[in-house]
Order: structure tokens, then sequence, then C-alpha cells
């Protein structure tokens, strides 16, 4: 029986130093310590649906091929070619068929990284293709979305994501279709979205239409402490629309408790995910420079909700639209004010419990050897 609680703080406790918002050093050190060593969710498997289908992805700066190979496994690698480095893709997404060519001299690569042909190279000396592999990177599966990993000996996803195997099974996520994207382009540092998303406190003054919809002091957290934070919300109507109302029906798997909640996890470090009784939502952040972030914000629906012929999304997509952009607008307004020089770090209040959190496990992950 999970047990949900307030996430409260038992001592004073601050927001970050106005550096970790603004510093190019701390920005590059988190690209480092975070972004190049955890797990980061990059999609969704149903991105590359079939064989030979690749997506590129950025991580930490890096460019890095997602494809599936011929055994339907899923592999990232270097987007980087063995020779003298050519970029091998270009195009954002499409089909490579058997192999990558370089397009600077044609090596030619199979889909499961290996150096297949290497013009004119037989007689420079000591070359041996078995060598010159592309460099691969770790990759995951869960619920439907795609993690990398860029560490050389990352934990096993499954032991990194234990608390989370299995914890949405009533929703079904990995089996969910997206309904919806949209891309924001917010002029704030990515810990200030994540902070945003981690309380309610700010609720009832920016967002009256999920207020309408959802008590805003009605939040209650299983997961306290740790890579993962979060719980839900009460809904006092159908579900996150402007009318409250869907003509959606619940997701199969959902009690009545859980038609009645909505689900909101951050987990660590840039992936958001919101689980209603109609459909899931997720935001994938990626950091661009200390004060910028782009935001990937997609909504999943049952297929056979997703796949019907008068599949109509807007209501949620609406709400959350409204919503987001009132959140951008309040975390680019604490951007401008964490930047001045008059900013010192401020007090958290008790409903921020899951911020102050946050921070602690940013704080650990940054200082690790
Ligand atoms: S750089 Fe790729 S084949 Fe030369
Ligand atoms: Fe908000």
């Amino acid at each position: 029986m999970t047990t949900f609680k307030r996430a409260s703080i038992d001592r004073p406790a601050y927001t970050l130093p106005g550096q970790y918002f603004t510093s190019a050093e701390i920005f590059a050190r988190e690209q480092e310590q975070i972004f190049a060593r955890q797990w980061i969710c990059v999609g969704r498997s149903a991105d590359v649906p079939s064989a030979g289908d690749y997506r590129l992805v950025e991580i930490a700066g890096e460019s890095l091929i997602l494809l599936r190979d011929h055994n339907q496994r899923l592999c990232a690698y270097y987007n980087v070619c063995r020779h003298r480095g050519a970029r091998l893709c270009t195009e954002m997404q499409g089909r490579l068929g058997e192999t990558i060519v370089c397009p600077y001299h044609a090596w030619t690569y199979r889909l499961d990284g290996t150096l297949a042909t290497a013009r004119y190279m037989q007689d420079a000396p000591g070359f041996r293709r078995e060598d010159w592999p592309l460099i691969g990177a770790t990759v995951a599966e869960w619920d439907g979305f795609v993690f990398i990993s860029l560490a050389s000996q990352p934990v096993p996803f499954n032991q990194a994501f234990a608390p989370l195997i299995g914890k949405f099974q009533a929703w079904d996520v990995g089996r969910l279709q997206r309904g919806a994207q949209i891309v924001y382009e917010v002029a704030a540092n990515w810990k200030l979205i994540v902070a945003n998303y981690s309380e309610c406190y700010h609720c009832p003054l920016i967002h009256p239409e999920l207020v309408a919809v959802s008590p805003w002091q009605s939040g209650r957290n299983d997961l306290t402490s740790g890579p993962f934070l979060g719980g839900y919300m009460d809904l006092t109507h159908e579900s996150m629309t402007l009318d409250g109302h869907t003509r959606r029906p619940p997701l199969p798997g959902l009690d009545p408790v859980d038609r009645r909640r909505v689900y909101y996890y951050s987990i660590f470090p840039n992936l958001l995910l919101s689980l209603h009784p109609d459909y899931v939502m997720a935001h994938r952040l990626l950091p661009r420079r200390p004060d910028a972030t782009t935001v990937i914000c997609e909504w999943y629906f049952a297929p056979e909700i997703a796949t019907a012929a008068d599949f109509d999304p807007s209501d949620a997509v609406e709400f959350w639209d409204r919503t987001n952009r009132q959140d951008w607008h309040v975390c680019e307004l604490s951007q401008q004010g964490v930047s001045s020089r008059a900013y010192r770090p401020g007090p958290y209040a008790q409903s921020e419990g899951l911020l102050w959190q946050f921070d602690q496990e940013y704080l650990r992950v940054m200082a690790q050897e």
C-alpha cells in the first residue's frame, strides 16, 4: 500500500544561489556530471518504429543516432565517423536501410555499429576494419520512453529506476500513443522549470483554469526524496480540460480512486510525467544555455482513442498549453530576478518540499566524483 503525505520541510531551507541559474561554468558542469552520466530520456520508442528507422537525439551537446536495428533492438551511436569525425547523419530523422554511409569518404557502417567497408584502406598501415566500430551509448526503454546513458559504465537502468518500474502499470503508458506535441523555447534555466512543476503554491495566482478542476492544496506525495519526486493532486472534475469534462473514457486499468486524481512526477534530471485519468502528458527539458531551455511537451492517449477518425485531443492540449505558457512566463520572470546582483537564496515554503529535495539530489549528483 503506497503511503502519501505532504512533502514537508523540517528546517529552514533556501533556494540555490544565483550562479546555479546563470553561470556558464556550472552549466558546463551539469552537462558533464548530470547529462553525460545519468539516464536521459530522449523520446519514445515509437519514434523509431521499424528496423532501419533512425532519429537524431541530443544529450550533453552530443549528437547521437538512435536507431532500430534488424533485430528490432534500439541502439544509439555517437553521430561521429571513426575516420575523420564527420557527422554521419544530418537529417533529424529518416530511414537508413542496411547501412550508415559517411558523407565524407563513404566509410560504411552496419546498423550494429560495425564498420562494413572503408574505401582504399586495405594498404593503410595497421588498419583493421574490426577496430573501428561506431562508438555506442547505452539504451534502455521504460513504459515506451527511450533513455540513453553516455556513461561508460552506467548504473543498470532497472536498478537506477527501480522505484518507478511497474509503478504506472495501471495507465499502461507503454501502450499509449502520442496525440499531440508542442515545443516551447523558454528563457529560463531548466531547474527553474522543474521547480515550477514541483509546487502548486503559485497555482491560485496564475492558473485559474487549473484550480477550477484541481484544488491547489490537495497535493500529497509518495516519492519525497531522491531522483524521483511526486505524488497526486485531487481532481474535482473528470479531467484536466478547459471545462473539466472529457469525451474520453478513463484509461482502462484505473481504479475509481485514480480516476479522481492527477499524478505528477519529476524524473531526474529532465522528465516530468503527468498521469491523468484519460491521458498522460510528458515534458522533456533540453537545457540549451544557463538561461534557455527547450521544452518538448507531448500528450499520449489510448491507441483506440488516438487512431479513431474523430480523435480530437484539443481539450487536453489547450488546457495544458495555456497552463504551460502561464508557467513559462513566471519561470522567465524568475530567471530575470535570480540573475540580479540583488538576488539571495530565498526561503522555501512548507509546500515547496519537493523543490528542496530536488536541490539536494542535484547537489549530490553535481558533487559526485
Ligand atoms: S570522415 Fe567519414 S569517411 Fe572520412
Ligand atoms: Fe504551474
